[in-house]
Formats: C-alpha cells, structure tokens, sequence
C-alpha cells in the first residue's frame, strides 16, 4: 500500500514528459464533457414548451436556450429546441469521436516510445544488472509494463471528461430542484466512499498482486524453454507443471477479484438511481402538488439528468480504478527510466591500434556481496604474445577477462591499456580491438553466415576467410546449403565442435588484435578440441592471445602462464620454468595426468 503515494509523483513525470499533447487531450476531453452536459440540458426547453409552462418559468438554463434558439431561421419554437438539442448531439458526436482517435493514437505512441527507450536503457546497462534481474522479468518490464501508461492516459482523460460531465450537469440540476440535487449528492458521496474503499482495497491490491504473479509465470516458462533439456532428462516436467500452473492460478483468480469488483459497480448504481428517481418523484409531487404541467419539464429533465449521471459516475469510479490498477505498471516503468543502469566508466579516448600490453597494476575487485574475488593482482600481456591462465575452477580467471571486456570496473588498482588506464578508453574502440570466444556460445536460429557476421555487414570473402580461420570453412562447406544453412534454435544443428568454430570464426571476422579465448574448448570432445585447438594455435601465431584453458596440454606452449589461486597471482614463468620450480603448476599439471 506504501506503493500508492507515489502515484501522484509518476503522474506528474509522465505528465511533464508530454505536456503538450496531454493538455490537448485533456482540453478536448473538457470539451467534450461540456458538450455532453449542454445535450442533456437542451431536454429542459423541449419539455417546457411541450408542455406550455415555459412563460411561468424563469430559469437560467431556460432563458441561455431561448436566447439562442432566436438565432435559429425556425418558426416553431418547439422544433427550434429540437434542432439545437441535435446539434449539441451532433458536435460532442464528433468531439467525442476526435477525443478518442487521438487518446488511442497517443496512447499508442506513447508505450511506442517507452518501449523503444527502455529497450536502448537496457541493452546499454551493466552486466551486473542482467546478473541481478530475470529474464522474465526484463521481459515483462519492456513489454506488457509500458502498456499500463495507456491505461494511465486513457483512464485519466476520461475522468476529466466525466468530472467536467457531471459538474456541469449537477449545476442543471440544481438549477431545476435543489432539495432533490442535495439529496442526489448525498447519494452518489456514499457510492463514492463505497467505490474508493473499493479500488484500493481491491483493484489495487489484486491489480498488483496479479502483475506480480504473471511476471512470475513468463520466468517460469522463460526458464522452461531455457532448461527444457535438464527439464527432460531429470524427469522433473511434473514439478514445472506444479509451479507454472500454480502462478497461473493465482493471476486468474486475481483477475476474477479485480474484474467483477470493478464490473459489478454500474448494476448496483443503476438499483439505486432508480430508487431515488422514484422517490423524487413523490416527494415532488407531495411537496409542489400543483398542476402536472410546471411539474412534468422539472422531473423530466431531472429524471433524464440523473439517469444520465449513471453512466457518468460509472465513468469516474471505473476509471479511478483505471488509474489506480495501472500505478504499479507504471512505477516499474518510472523506475526503469529513472534507475540508473549503467555505471561502467566510458572514457573519451580513442584507441587506434594495440600497441605494446594490457597491464593489471594490483587490481582488488570483488562481486556483489562477495569478498576476495580478485586481491591485488598484477599480471601483464604483452602484445604479439600467447599468455595463459590457469588455475582451478573459481579461482578468478573469468573474471580477470570480465574486467578486460569492461564488463565490471575493478575496485582499487588500474587496468592500463599501452600504459593508458582503461577508464579513459572509449570502450567502443576497445572492444573492437578484442575478439572474445567463451565455452558456452550464444547460437541464434539463422544461417551460418549471420550466426558468423553477428548483425554487421561483411562481403563472402570476408565470412569465408573468417571460417578458414576458424577452421570451419571445410564442415561449412559440406552442409547441404553452405553457408546458408539454418543452424536451428540456439544451433541445435550443430555439433558442438562446429558451434564454437561458428564462434571463433565470429571473432575473427571484426578482424581483431587481441583474441582472448575463455575455456573454449572446454566443452567439447577430444576430436572437436582438437579441431577448435588447431585453429586457436594457427590465430596465435600472428595475433595476442589470451587463453585460458582448463586442460593443461592445450596451453604448454604458450609464451607465458599464469597461474591463479584464491583471486590471487601464484606462479608466472613458461611451462619449462614453472615445471621446474615444482609449485602450483606443477601440481595442477601433474594431477591432470597428461
Ligand atoms: N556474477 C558473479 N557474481 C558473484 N560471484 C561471482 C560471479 N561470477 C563469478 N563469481 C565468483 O567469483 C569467483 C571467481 O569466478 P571466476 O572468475 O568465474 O572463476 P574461474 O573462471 O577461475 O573459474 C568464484 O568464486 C565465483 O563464484
Ligand atoms: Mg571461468
């Protein structure tokens, strides 16, 4: 419920987000309102003179009616009323019709832009944020939650229309019985109470709670189709079965709540108007009991005018409802926007070409809630050179290229890129420099050649140069459309071998400096790592490599190693001198038995 206060603060951003087209609206919507109340007010002028008692009378309403219908070239007083009551008809016809045209396309407009700005937030925000939120929900969040803005919108401009609706027809009203327009207020004070006490206890509180589960239920499906093969082969479908149809559950019963609360309040308005109309008619006829000639034009009006504040008051309390079950969309959305996404320093200068080394100068970095991650290392890669890290799992390696990539800044210490520190690097030109090949590959359901190319433009030469590369030009070339064959979802074509050659290929394509390889060949069989090794020592030669392997045979040639341990540096050397010092890397080499 603390959510709630800040509504009003999210209104007024989204408000001075698009003044102008919002006052538009809003200015329409008050025309439209006025309109309204003017066709309802015109039924008064018809009745008096049906009824002949229109020189007994004197009345506002009345004599602002018959000043105007002198305009009119009609004779007939009677059909001159007629004439104007159509016309009000007809023009807030049309404003209504105006109104609604530009809300919806405005509307529209506006989850258009959101979307579209939350997508660019997101995709430059920190790694850690994809770290720390689920897929689901960033689905949800640049999706479905921007849609509550014209909820918003929509909801918003129609209560405008409807309060200045209801004030101007209250004011007629008044004007014709105000003992019966005290008591009409009365009445629609405790329906207000009544809707209200409603709309927060239960639009809002189900309206979120039903948000809350539907994000639920895409994270479980996200993780299904993610999992599917763990899923299958652990024989767990069952228990996915449980957990997803328990949240889809709970977002239809929630809906239930929230839409027959919110449906049920026009029939329970309706009994109750139709009460008071009654009443109002036998307390006029039993205060006022003259001639059913003055009497007639006031209840008749009246009954009209109430009879039209039915759907009006609807109007307000659904789309107070409106607006407050579209909030908590709309605060994730305020706060997708205003949340700062990406803190990574992105420095100004330019880097033409790698010169002489990346040097780690006692660089502390930690995760999250995490302690000794990375503790004062110093490490050096020397351009033209093959360095490898080694070290047993969790002992910081990723990390050390997490930092190079700029994935994370470091706590303390300086990364220097040809003696630059790397936060006054333009990240851009960095990374364009570097080739990056991990042990899981992101393979996305399309050709060979788009799963090389990644997005950018390249000439055939260049894909087919890359794959050569990569040694993959020959597996390629033997696939029954080349190059342009589909790979399917996530490259379940492929073998894994093939996979991380399409992988190394998309590295060399951008034509990199330095290509640094995260246990590449890690997941592979022995025929396929040898295939995806081949091609990394073949890129070595002419190229800086940073590598690091898990198999210990792979990197003995390597012009340096380092070895890790605990977030800290233990031994550097080449495979001759750390063997021969018979520390770390001798014993992580000799329990490898190779
Ligand atoms: N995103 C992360 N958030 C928190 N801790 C992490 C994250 N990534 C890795 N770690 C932790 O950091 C340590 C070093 O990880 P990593 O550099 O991936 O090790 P290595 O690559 O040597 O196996 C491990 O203890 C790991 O649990
Ligand atoms: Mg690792």
């Amino acid at each position: 419920m603390e959510k709630q206060t800040g509504g009003l603060s999210i209104i007024r951003f989204f408000f001075n987000q698009n003044k102008l087209p919002l006052i538009l609206l809003l200015v329409i919507s008050i025309l439209v309102g006025g309109l309204e109340a003017a066709t309802v007010a015109a039924v008064y002028p018809i009745l008096t003179t049906a009824f002949e008692s229109g020189l007994n009378q004197s009345n506002f309403v009345l004599s602002v009616f018959q000043n105007t219908v002198k305009l009119l070239p009609v004779a007939d007083q009677f059909i001159g009323y007629c004439i104007l009551f159509i016309i009000l008809a007809g023009l807030a016809f049309v404003t209504k019709i105006v109104s609604i045209r530009y809300r919806v396309t405005f509307g529209a407009r506006l989850v258009e832009g959101q979307q579209k700005e939350i997508f660019s937030r997101l995709i430059t925000a920190d790694y850690q944020y994809f770290i720390d939120h689920k897929e689901g929900d960033i689905i949800y969040n640049t999706t479905v939650a921007p849609q509550g803005l014209t909820r918003l919108v929509t909801a918003s401009t129609e209560f405008m229309s409807q309060l200045i609706l209801s004030i101007s027809v209250l004011l007629l009203l008044f004007s014709l019985s105000w003992q019966g327009t005290i008591a009409f207020i009365i009445m629609a004070i405790i329906y207000y109470v009544f809707t209200s006490y409603l709309s927060r206890r239960v639009a809002y509180i189900s309206a979120s709670l039903q948000v809350e589960a539907m994000r639920e239920s895409n994270v479980i499906l996200n993780e299904t189709i993610g999992g599917i093969k763990q899923i299958k082969v652990f024989a767990t479908a069952g228990d996915q079965v449980k957990k997803f149809s328990q949240t889809v559950r709970r977002v239809w019963s929630h809906f239930v709540r929230n839409h027959f609360w919110q449906q049920v309040l026009n029939p329970i308005l309706m009994v109750v108007l139709y009460l008071f109309i009654g009443l109002v008619a036998i307390s006029i006829r039993v205060i006022n009991p003259g001639s059913f000639n003055t009497l007639i034009p006031v209840f008749g009006t009246f009954a009209f005018a109430v009879f039209r504040m039915v759907p009006i008051m609807g109007g307000i309390a659904n789309a107070t409802m409106q607006i407050v079950a579209s909030l908590p969309n709309c605060e994730t959305v305020h706060e997708l926007l205003n949340e700062r996404l990406s803190s990574i320093k992105d420095g100004h200068r330019e880097l033409e070409s790698f010169k002489t080394s990346i040097e780690f100068a006692d660089v502390s970095f930690n995760y999250k809630g995490r302690k000794d991650i990375l503790n004062k290392v110093s490490v050096y890669f020397e351009k033209g050179k093959t360095t490898a890290i080694v070290g047993r799992s969790g002992a910081g390696k990723s990390t050390i290229v997490s930092l190079i990539l700029r994935l994370f800044d470091v706590d303390d210490g300086e990364i220097r890129i040809d003696g630059v520190n790397i936060t006054e690097c333009e990240t851009r030109s960095w990374l364009g420099k570097i080739g990056f090949v991990s042990q899981e590959t992101f393979i996305f359901n399309d050709t060979i050649r788009n799963n090389i190319t990644f997005g950018s433009k390249y000439s055939d030469e260049e894909v087919v140069r890359a794959a050569r590369y990569a040694d993959a030009d020959s597996f390629i070339s033997r696939m029954p459309e080349g190059y342009d064959t589909p790979v399917g979802d996530k490259g379940m074509r492929l073998s894994g071998g093939q996979r991380q050659r399409i992988a190394v290929a998309r590295a060399m394509i951008r034509n990199p400096e330095i290509l640094i390889f995260d246990e590449a060949t890690n997941a592979l069989d022995n025929i396929s790592e040898a295939a995806v090794q081949k091609a990394i020592d073949d890129i070595s030669r002419d190229h800086t490599v940073i590598i690091i392997a898990h198999r210990l045979s792979t990197i003995v040639k390597s012009d340096k190693i380092i070895v890790m341990g605990d977030g800290r540096v233990l031994e550097e050397g080449t495979h001759r001198e750390l063997m021969a010092r018979r520390g770390a890397y001798h014993e992580l080499y000799s329990s490898q038995g190779t």
